[in-house]
């Protein structure tokens, strides 16, 4: 085998899924292996299926956990199917705990490790992915930061020049690719009744956010006040970590907020692409809202990815409801600024640095 992908997670899947499809188109040789960090079928399998992936070769079904248990069973269970598959390199992509233990299980066993969307820091090591990904960038051999600012915090930290290939963030790859076949057969924006009426997305599912009542309620609070001052309604597509913390904390969500299930990637992309602005605390969807001009309201005290607030596309407003509003008010309207992700190659130039060829399909003379 040429390549195993380990992956885990809804982000993991869609930002690998270009460089498992460009694989695909090239004959290189390559496995799934699947943690099973993330297993109902809304943040899992639905992704396989829209994004034609082939069906995971190991499915590790390790679920939910401590970050302990959850790591240490990953680890076992990514070093058995590397003995088992002999990759060249293994690769993972971003900073969850899947990519922990697919990182260490590589490390460990002396196999390359390539890491996809390299050098992104937020300096804030409360953050478990914060952690992860240091970590990851540490033991890897090659490295695919997605812009120079992160090839800057990698070189900072003393890793190589000639291990790091700028390429852009797959992010763009799978906007590019789908976001026309979105427009085409989604029906989102009918179903949730959005056609005549200005409304914000929101996704919210970070730790430090949601698992912290007062923080949760503070970016609902905001929410609300943003859709009340500009008549819009808030569409929120709801993590399952973020529904168990609304049944626990016992929170009624404000009038404004609108709880719908986590939606398909193709649906996701359109109500995305069609909403008047994005208010989150995810990674992907910060970089998704910079690359498909949609303003975005960032509620968090920090960013790993500051290009989309550097490029005005993005602004932190932290959890607290006043100054949502205001970041919401200073926002809406803006579109006009330069995607600093890339091309929408970056799955080609990540092929082109790893030591991986398709067999030759010339005939011998
Ligand atoms: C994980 C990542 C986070 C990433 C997110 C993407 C870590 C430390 N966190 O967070 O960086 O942004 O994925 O969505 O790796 N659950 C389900 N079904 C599932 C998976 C989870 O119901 O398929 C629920 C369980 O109650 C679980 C909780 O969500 O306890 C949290 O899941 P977990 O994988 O630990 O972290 P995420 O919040 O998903
Ligand atoms: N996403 C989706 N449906 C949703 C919410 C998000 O398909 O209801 C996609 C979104 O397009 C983005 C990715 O999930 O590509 C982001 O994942 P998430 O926010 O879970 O993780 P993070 O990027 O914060 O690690």
């Amino acid at each position: 085998t040429d390549i195993a992908f380990v992956l885990g997670t809804r982000p993991e899947i869609i930002k690998l899924a270009p460089v498992i499809q460009a694989c695909e188109r090239r004959g290189i040789e390559y496995v799934i292996v699947h943690t099973g960090q993330h297993y109902s079928d809304s943040l899992d399998s639905v992704f396989f299926d829209q994004l034609d992936l082939p069906d995971p070769d190991y499915d590790l079904a390790v679920g939910s956990g401590s970050h302990g248990e959850q790591t240490a069973e990953m680890l076992v269970g990514v070093e058995r199917a590397l003995e088992e598959t002999a990759p060249e390199v293994v690769l993972v992509q971003g900073d969850t705990n899947s990519v922990l233990a697919g990182a260490l299980a590589a490390s460990k066993m002396d196999t390359e490790l390539g890491h996809v969307e390299a050098g992104l820091r937020s300096f804030d090591r409360e953050m478990p992915e914060e952690t992860n990904r240091v970590l990851a960038d540490h033991v890897a051999d090659y490295h695919f930061p997605p812009t120079d600012r992160s090839k800057g915090y990698l070189l900072r930290e003393g890793i190589s020049a000639f291990r790091i290939t700028v390429t852009g963030n797959t992010v763009v790859d799978a906007v590019e690719r789908n976001l026309d076949i979105a427009r085409e057969k989604s029906t989102v924006v009918a179903d949730l009744d959005l056609d005549d009426s200005r409304f914000f997305l929101l996704t919210a599912h970070r730790a430090e956010n949601v698992d912290d009542e007062e923080r949760f309620r503070g970016l609902l609070e905001g929410a609300q006040r943003a859709g009340d001052a500009h008549d819009a309604d808030v569409v929120y597509p709801m993590h399952p970590r973020s529904r168990s913390r609304v049944e626990e904390f016992g929170i009624d969500l404000p009038p404004r907020v609108r709880a719908v299930e986590p939606l398909e990637y193709l649906d996701f992309l359109q109500a995305a692409a069609s909403a008047d602005l994005i208010l989150t605390d995810s990674g992907g969807v910060q970089e998704e809202a910079c690359v498909l001009g949609v303003p975005c309201v960032t509620m968090r005290d920090n960013t790993e990815r500051p290009e989309t607030v550097d490029a005005g596309a993005n602004r932190l407003s932290s959890c607290d409801p006043g100054r949502i509003e205001r970041s919401v008010a200073a926002m809406l309207g803006a579109s006009d600024w330069e995607n600093p992700f890339g091309d929408g190659d970056a799955a080609e130039r990540i092929l082109e640095a790893l030591p991986v060829e398709a067999p030759s399909t010339e005939v011998p003379q």
